[in-house]
């Protein structure tokens, strides 16, 4: 089959490998008719994340196609159209049982933090990933959701992490009515972050970034107020001057640990790697919120340590949530959303590239080329098949 393969820190490819096949019975094998680049494969083509071995296979957002099944799948069948959250997960486990999906104990031997996540290197339990014609999907009975008919597979797509990751930052923020919400980064997780402090209550939504066309679609889509931090001075007296003086009731930190904006960060948590990445949003979060408010973090970090002025977040009363999402938990209310029209979230696809040419689709969503939002990897069987599909129609 045809997938995209890691050679080294900003090089990628599409190669010939071999197809995945049934491992256990209770494996399904999905043939893939999209997958999407996230944020968090930026990490990994940038070489930050630790144990990235040269010939996996990235991608942990995907929909597709059950190909295959099992002899102990009972929910899915061949023929079933699904999404699969980028969480590998048992469902059973003590932190399965509480919806901690991101969390699961069973699927990543690697960590006894992070559960397993396709495409995520060997510290994420060294799952094959979506970017590719197939995957194998372990556990099948219990991560996949059966797609309902009126749902569009764009949509879908982005309800395999991105806008459920947005969702969850938005709720681990405990939005009170009428609270004044700060979201840092305006690539698809914090668009859907601001997005979603709407439906919890907001009364007023800001987004923070320094790529103008993102904040110009971000003003637009999520009807929000927004700040070029690279025209601010001291983030944390702007958004204070923005919000009376007392700060922001909520912080969300979508940005995570290659954040710009504060060069002694970048210094030394991109290039020296003396510390988990830059943490300059997450600082800033916390100097932004109010006292005694809330700081959700969704933007990720690596396992040792960032500096952080927690000593702020001591004094200031305030209170820090932050999590893999759990994607699973939130399918149902979100295709509610979806299917109500509150939400529209294929709307953030900017880009749609053959997978033979991942390559090309790395470079221009990691260097913000072309208006670059979000970009869905269309496989050649993919395409092949609509291709037969609309000549029938004719
Ligand atoms: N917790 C989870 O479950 C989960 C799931 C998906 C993604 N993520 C993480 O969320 C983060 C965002 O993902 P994405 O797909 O939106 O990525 P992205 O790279 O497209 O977007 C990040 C945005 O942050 C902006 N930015 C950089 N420095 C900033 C700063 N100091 N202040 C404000 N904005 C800044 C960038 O210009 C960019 O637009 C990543 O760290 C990703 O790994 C977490
Ligand atoms: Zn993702
Ligand atoms: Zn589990």
């Amino acid at each position: 089959m045809l997938a995209m393969n890691y050679r080294g820190p900003f090089r990628v490819r599409a190669d010939h490998k071999p197809d995945p096949v049934i491992e256990h019975p209770g494996d399904a094998i999905v043939r893939v008719t999209r997958s999407c680049i996230c944020g968090s494969d930026l990490h990994l083509y940038h070489g930050l994340v630790p144990d990235t071995r040269v010939g996996t296979t990235f991608g942990h957002e995907f929909v597709g196609i059950v190909e295959e099944v099992g002899s102990q799948v009972t929910k899915l069948k061949v023929g079933d159209r699904v999404l699969v959250p980028f969480n590998v997960f048992c469902g059973s486990c003590f932190f399965c049982q509480k919806e901690l999906y991101g969390n699961c104990h069973n699927t990543n031997p690697q960590a006894s933090a992070v559960g397993g996540i396709y495409g995520y290197s060997h510290t994420a339990g060294g799952y094959d990933g979506g970017q590719a014609e197939f995957v194998r999907v372990p556990m099948a009975d219990i991560g996949p959701t059966v797609l309902p008919a009126d749902l569009h597979e764009d949509d879908a797509v982005l309800l395999t992490d991105a806008l459920p990751t947005g969702y969850q930052a938005a709720e681990m923020g405990d939005i009170s009515e009428g609270d004044t919400v700060v979201v840092f980064g305006a690539g698809p997780v914090g668009i859907f972050a601001a997005k979603s402090a709407w439906l919890f209550g907001a009364g007023r939504v800001i987004v923070v970034d320094h790529v103008e066309y993102r904040l110009d679609f971000v003003r637009r889509y999520a009807q929000c107020e927004v700040v070029n931090f690279r025209e601010v001075g001291d983030m944390a007296m702007h958004i204070k001057k923005m919000t009376d003086w007392l700060g922001a009731d909520v912080c969300i930190d979508a940005v995570g640990c290659e954040a710009a904006g504060n060069a002694a960060q970048t210094l030394s948590g991109v290039y020296a790697m003396m510390q988990a990445g830059s943490a300059t949003a997450l600082h800033w979060a916390i100097n932004s919120v109010r006292k005694g408010g809330n700081v959700s973090i969704v933007g990720v970090y690596g396992p040792t340590f960032n500096a952080v002025p927690i000593g702020n977040a001591l004094n200031k009363g305030l209170t820090l949530r932050m999590n893999q999402a759990s994607v699973k938990r939130h399918l149902p209310r979100l295709i509610e959303h979806i299917q109500a029209g509150r939400i529209d979230p294929k709307q953030i696809i900017t880009h749609r590239v053959p997978l033979e040419e991942v390559a090309d689709a790395y470079h221009i969503f990691s260097s913000k080329l072309d208006n670059c939002i979000k970009t869905v990897l269309i496989p050649p069987s993919a395409r092949e098949v609509r291709a037969v599909a609309s000549t029938a129609l004719h």
